[in-house]
């Protein structure tokens, strides 16, 4: 009876657009009591109950829940964990769309700002729209002076990711509204976010180079705005516009595991700046995002030995390496964005008139190809497209960080409107029946 009546309550979470951007009240309360129970316990409760009776026609996945049951999903690989509406992935026909929208279609004719807020709102933006959101990015865009202070005080040699993921959980310490849970409030901080992580990324690289970091720009784009803060000249319209295209590329990738880290962190009701630190962490890792950093360490490796690429990669394969940048766990066939990337950088070598890091990927895909028959994945030609920017090997994985954060703090949005707490089980293999013996006797 209680739980019905407190069902009709309407939901702190579920509900409401961010709609367009809603200043935040003159002074936002610092800390804002636990949601409603309603909220905790989530209408999600229903979709929940609908998912396990679909499990129970599955002998196979029933038997998750036993204790002693193998495990059926190692990686968690086929597992359909949620539902979202965000980003979907064609592993047999290599197709990727968000919101419904072909990648492709989305890389000729968006802007990185556009598909932020299409990932956020379903909807592409009206000019309007586009012009009241990238007014409210551009504003918060500085970092709070602590931030700056922590980044001036970060070891010089800190991989830019471990300092990206400290800025950002420190950031929630300067946000008023950190810990306020309301769907507008959160738009806000998804917001600030979005617009301080390339002013982390840019200002981090500048003091480990002993220079100042370069405030940002009250105009233009992120791409502009980003690449302005690192060289500290705005850039030409065309590194702009291939900067763009990287964005929207990397902006969101269905259940990835830095994204499903966010959603866990986001189900337990803890805030936004937890969930976007610990997704950073998790995007950090080689099998990940790091991938595109490692990818550029082989080129440079290859290079600097004046190896032959095919060898090469012959010869890591036969001392059970991985190589970088290829397979995935998704994709049977190649990674749709890999493709964009691959004809973006012929032609960035082109118009450089340098074609030795395209003639490298080129020839490591092939051998890919014959040896194995694994296929590239957007990181393969990400990193040489950063390294023709002019930008550093070890700042690639922030950059995806920084494109990503779009698909995050969507999913997050796209947690809280249905939220229930992401809780699997493991199968215990340990020991049983063991019993404490004194300290001296062991
Ligand atoms: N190089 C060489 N072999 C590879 C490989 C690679 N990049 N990726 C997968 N394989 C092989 C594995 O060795 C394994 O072979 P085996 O069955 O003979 O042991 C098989 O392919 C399956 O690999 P597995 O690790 O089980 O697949 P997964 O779905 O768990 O892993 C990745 C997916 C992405 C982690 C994996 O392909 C990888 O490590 N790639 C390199 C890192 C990378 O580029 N990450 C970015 C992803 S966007």
């Amino acid at each position: 009876m209680l739980l019905k009546a407190l069902l009709k309550v309407p939901l702190m979470l579920r509900h409401g657009s961010c709609g367009p951007y809603v200043p935040a009240a003159a002074s936002p309360p610092r800390v804002v009591p636990r949601p409603a129970l309603t909220s905790r316990l989530g209408t999600s409760h229903s979709l929940f109950t609908q998912t396990l009776t679909d499990m129970a026609d599955d002998d196979t996945v029933t038997e998750l829940t036993q204790e002693d049951a193998p495990i059926k999903a190692r990686g968690l690989e086929g597992v359909i964990a949620l539902e979202s509406s965000l980003s979907s992935i064609d592993g047999d026909t290599g197709t990727l769309i968000y919101r419904g929208y072909d990648i492709r279609d989305l890389t000729a004719h968006a802007t990185y700002e556009e598909v932020i807020y299409l990932l956020r709102h379903g909807a592409l933006p009206t000019r309007s729209e586009l012009d009241e959101f990238t007014a409210h990015l551009r504003s918060e865009r500085s970092l709070p002076g602590p931030v700056l202070d922590l980044l001036r005080n970060a070891p010089d040699d800190s991989p830019p990711m471990a300092v990206l993921r400290t800025a950002v959980s420190a950031l929630g310490m300067y946000d008023e509204e950190a810990e306020v849970l309301e769907r507008a409030a959160n738009c806000r901080k998804a917001d600030r976010i979005l617009a301080q992580i390339p002013t982390i990324i840019a200002a981090f690289d500048r003091l480990r180079k002993g220079r100042d970091p370069v405030p940002p720009l009250d105009h233009g784009s992120m791409a502009h705005n980003f690449l302005y803060m690192l060289n500290g000249e705005e850039p030409h319209a065309a590194a702009e516009k291939t900067f763009d295209v990287c964005l929207v590329l990397h902006a969101d990738h269905g259940l990835n595991a830095s994204t499903f880290t966010s959603r866990v962190i986001g189900s337990t009701l803890s805030d936004m700046y937890s969930a976007i630190s610990g997704a950073v962490g998790a995007l950090k890792g080689p099998l990940h995002g790091g991938a595109n950093q490692e990818v550029m360490r082989m080129l440079l490796d290859i290079d600097e030995q004046d190896a032959d690429p095919a060898a090469y990669v012959r010869e890591r394969l036969a001392d059970g390496d991985r190589i970088m940048g290829f397979g995935h766990r998704v994709y049977n066939t190649m990674d749709p964005r890999a493709a964009i990337l691959r004809d973006m950088m012929r032609e960035l070598s082109e118009e450089a008139g340098e074609m030795k890091w395209y003639e490298y990927t080129a020839a490591i895909h092939d051998a890919m190809e014959a040896e194995t028959g694994i296929a590239p994945n957007v990181d393969f030609f990400s990193g040489s497209i950063y390294y023709q920017l002019g930008l550093a090997p070890d700042l690639f994985t922030t950059i995806f960080a920084l494109s990503r954060t779009a698909g995050w703090t969507a999913h997050l949005l796209e947690q809280w409107s249905d939220n229930r707490l992401i809780r699997p089980r493991a199968q215990y293999v340990g020991a049983r029946g063991r019993t404490v013996s004194p300290i001296d006797e062991r």
